[in-house]
């Protein structure tokens, strides 16, 4: 028979509550601290579907990005009507407010979940992938500017991020982008026979592209080419400094006049977090300004900045760990008494919010079950047997010192102490 396995690019994550430094459990922990962050930032939570009609990605993401071009989970659903698996949020998040309505005011929105994305699969890249993202919608250029770094200065600080670097551009508006566009394409038409296929594509649909170029050879000629910043506007020159000088204490930040970002919907300030500790995929996260979106999908004039952070990739530089809370291991060693055992178990833990109960339901005798208990990094075992049911009485074991003496406590002594542990 042939075998069952999961689709290439796409994992599995297996939670283990005794080893924090597992993947998984960074992950789960990392989407746990975002989740807190976006509630202080007083942000509220939307949640989309996960299928959209292509055409929505089409129209936003851009028919001149890879994404669109090569990398969307697009089927026929049984009305033969084309649906894609989201690639990312941005463009769900304005077709709902759209639709809701709610185009023509101010939002701050926050979200978290898989994205798919038909890429060739490598480390940090793969086909299923978790997106937190913000979606500050409404507010014209200016302080969504820094209340965006702001955030990204409170992940890296809350996940201990080691030596982060911000990359910060401004493709400026649609004017100055427009002539910037048709001064590289003149510096470029001439030297078109030294561009790659790839490249020469770019040039030909969306200019402004050919600066994340990962050719040298192209990277080479760019040197001499025109740069962005000689028809930036002073307002756009003006918002590259202010966050460059308000969150420098923070964060280290470069401004790059590079950098495009691969979506087409983008229209001023851009950004991106890398970290050379994850190797060629070293951006953790990335956003930037698209006041045309709304008005490109058939809403409002609607102003927006928004950001997507990589969860699995800010997961793996993560350096603070989930403070376990004080574990204690309920061990039944008769099976007669399971159910008068259980009873016990099930009011303990309606004590205290701050402990963790684990009742072991296998069978087995009291040395692997202590063992187990000591395995999962539990405090104490609270062993109960026959006896101790007709004593109205239990047997408490710290397994942090191991020449500690166990103690037998009866019920309520018992309620007292479990209330009482941090
Ligand atoms: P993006 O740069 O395409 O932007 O994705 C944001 C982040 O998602 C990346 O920096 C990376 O960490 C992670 N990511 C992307 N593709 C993969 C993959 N195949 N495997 C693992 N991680 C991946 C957006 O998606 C925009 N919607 C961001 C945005 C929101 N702009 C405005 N609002």
């Amino acid at each position: 028979m042939e075998k069952i396995h999961s689709l290439t690019g796409m994992m599995d994550l297996i939670g283990n509550k005794a080893q924090k430094e597992d993947i998984a459990n960074k992950i789960f922990y990392t989407e746990e601290v975002l989740k807190n962050i976006f509630e202080n930032y007083s942000i509220s939570e939307i949640r989309t579907p996960a299928l959209e009609n292509s055409s929505l990605f089409k129209r936003s993401v851009g028919d001149n990005s890879d994404i669109v071009n090569k990398e969307l989970y697009s089927f026929l659903d049984k009305n033969e009507k084309s649906i894609t698996l989201r690639p990312e949020a941005t463009a769900s998040v304005i077709r709902s407010v759209i639709e809701k309505k709610i185009d023509n005011e101010t939002h701050k929105f926050w979200y978290l979940g898989p994205m798919w994305r038909y890429e060739r699969p490598q480390k940090g890249r793969y086909r299923q992938f978790s997106q937190a993202g913000i979606e500050i919608l409404g507010y014209p250029e200016g302080l969504a500017e820094l209340e965006m770094i702001s955030i990204v200065c409170a992940i890296n600080k809350a996940l201990g991020i080691e030596k982060p670097l911000l990359k910060i551009n401004h493709l400026g508006n649609k004017e100055s982008k427009q002539n910037y566009c048709e001064s590289l394409k003149n510096f470029l038409e001439p030297l078109s026979l030294e561009l790659d296929k790839k490249d020469l594509e770019r040039l030909n649909k969306n200019p402004l592209r050919i600066l994340d170029s990962k050719n040298p050879e192209t990277q080479e000629i760019l040197k001499d080419g025109p740069k962005i910043d000689a028809y930036l506007s002073d307002e756009a020159i003006n918002i590259l400094n202010l966050v460059k000088n308000t969150f420098s204490d923070d964060c280290n930040i470069e401004i790059d006049h590079n950098l495009v970002r691969g979506l087409d919907y983008y229209t001023g300030f851009v950004f991106e977090a890398v970290s050379e500790d994850l190797g060629a995929q070293n951006a953790y996260l990335g956003g930037g300004r698209y006041d045309e979106l709304s008005k490109q999908l058939g809403g409002k004039d609607l102003p927006a900045i928004g950001m997507a952070i990589g969860i699995e990739r800010l997961a793996a530089l993560a350096k603070t760990y989930r403070k376990n809370k004080t574990s204690l291991s309920f061990i039944i060693i008769s099976s007669k008494i399971e159910p008068k055992a259980y009873k016990i178990a099930h009011k303990l833990r309606s004590l205290n919010n701050s402990i963790n109960i684990d009742v072991q339901l296998s069978e087995g005798s009291l040395k692997s079950k202590l063992r187990r208990a000591n395995k999962d990094n539990a405090s104490y075992a609270l062993i109960i047997g026959e006896d101790e049911i007709k004593s109205e009485s239990i047997i408490v074991k710290s397994l942090l010192d191991e020449n500690s003496e166990q103690l037998v406590m009866d019920f309520k002594d018992l309620e007292n102490f479990i209330k009482k542990i941090k």
